[in-house]
C-alpha cells in the first residue's frame, strides 16, 4: 500500500503546482492513496468548496485541514457533506467536519487522522490523548493509519511519533512549510517525518510575499500578509510504502520539486 502525501498547497501558484504534477506523481510512484495537506490552498487562509471538488478531480482522495480551517466562512456550509476531509481531531466534541476518514481502496481501507498540536499553537485538547482515541476507534476497521500532525514544534511531532510508534503506519508534520530531512521508520515501523513542506510560492517566505515579512521584522508593525499568484513555485510530499496486512512501514522517501530540484520521470 503505497500512499503519497503532498504538504501544504498554499495559493494559486500551490494548486497550480498540484494540478500540473500529480499526474506526473503518479505516474512515478504508483500510490494507491493520495492525501493532500488544503488549509493554506484559498489565497494561504482555508479553502473553499469549489478548492476541495478540484482537488479531488485532481487525484487527490483525502484532504486534510489544520489551524486555518475555518477561514473562509463557506467551510461551514460544505464541511459536513464533505466526505474525504479531515480537519483537526482535537477540536471540540461539537465543532463542525470530522477528524478522521475511512478511505476503501481495493480490499484495504486507510484511517487518515489529522490532528494540531498545542505548542506555540491555539490551545486545543490533548492531540496524545485525543490519537490514542482515534487510534483504538480505526483499528476495529484497518490496520492502515495515516496521521497528518498539523504543528509548529519539531519536539512536540517527533514526541507524537515516537509516541504511537507501531501502532499508526505513518505520522507526517505539516505547518511549519519547510520541510525537513529526517524521514524515517521508526523502531516499531511508524513512518515518521517532522515536516513535509509546502507546496505554493518558491520565492517567498512559507508561501508569503517576502517583502511583507521583512517587512514586519523591521519594523514590529502589523503587516498584511500576501500570497504571490505570480513567479516560482515548489512542490514538498512524501511516498510512504506500507505493509497492508501488518500497517507497518516499509519505507518513507521526501519529494521536493522546485527550480533546484527538477522533477524526474
Ligand atoms: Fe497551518
Amino acid at each position: 500500500m503505497k500512499i503519497l502525501f503532498i504538504g501544504d498547497i498554499v495559493g494559486s501558484i500551490g494548486r497550480q503546482m498540484l494540478q500540473d504534477h500529480l499526474p506526473k506523481l503518479k505516474k512515478k510512484y504508483h500510490p494507491d492513496v493520495t492525501i493532500v495537506n488544503g488549509e493554506n490552498a484559498a489565497h494561504g487562509k482555508g479553502i473553499t468548496e469549489k478548492i476541495y471538488n478540484n482537488f479531488l478531480q485532481w487525484g487527490a482522495d483525502v484532504i486534510t485541514l489544520g489551524n486555518h480551517a475555518w477561514d473562509k466562512r463557506e467551510i461551514f456550509d460544505f464541511i459536513d457533506n464533505a466526505e474525504r476531509m479531515a480537519r483537526p481531531a482535537n477540536f471540540p466534541e461539537d465543532t463542525p467536519g470530522k477528524g478522521i476518514v475511512y478511505y476503501k481502496v481495493g480490499a484495504n481501507t486507510v484511517a487518515v487522522i489529522n490532528i494540531q498540536g498545542r505548542t506555540f499553537m491555539p490551545p486545543l485538547e490533548d492531540p496524545f490523548r485525543e490519537v490514542d482515541r482515534l487510534i483504538k476507534e480505526a483499528k476495529k476497521k484497518t490496520s492502515i493509519i495515516f496521521i497528518d500532525f498539523h504543528a509548529e514544534a519539531t519536539s512536540e511531532k517527533q514526541a507524537l511519533g515516537w509516541y504511537v510508534d507501531g501502532r499508526a503506519s505513518a505520522v507526517v508534520g505539516t505547518h511549519t512549510h519547510v520541510q525537513t530531512a529526517d524521514e524515517r521508520i521508526l523502531h516499531e515501523g511508524t513512518a515518521y517525518i517532522t515536516d513535509v513542506g509546502m507546496t505554493g510560492p518558491y520565492d517567498g517566505i512559507l508561501g508569503v510575499e517576502k517583502s511583507d515579512v521583512i517587512r514586519r521584522f523591521l519594523t514590529s508593525l502589523p503587516v498584511r500578509f500576501e500570497v504571490p499568484d505570480k513567479g516560482r513555485a515548489q512542490l514538498s510530499g512524501v511516498i510512504v510504502d506500507i505493509d497492508s496486512k501488518t500497517g507497518r512501514s516499509k519505507s518513507i522517501k521526501r519529494i521536493t520539486i522546485n527550480d533546484d530540484h527538477p522533477f524526474f520521470d
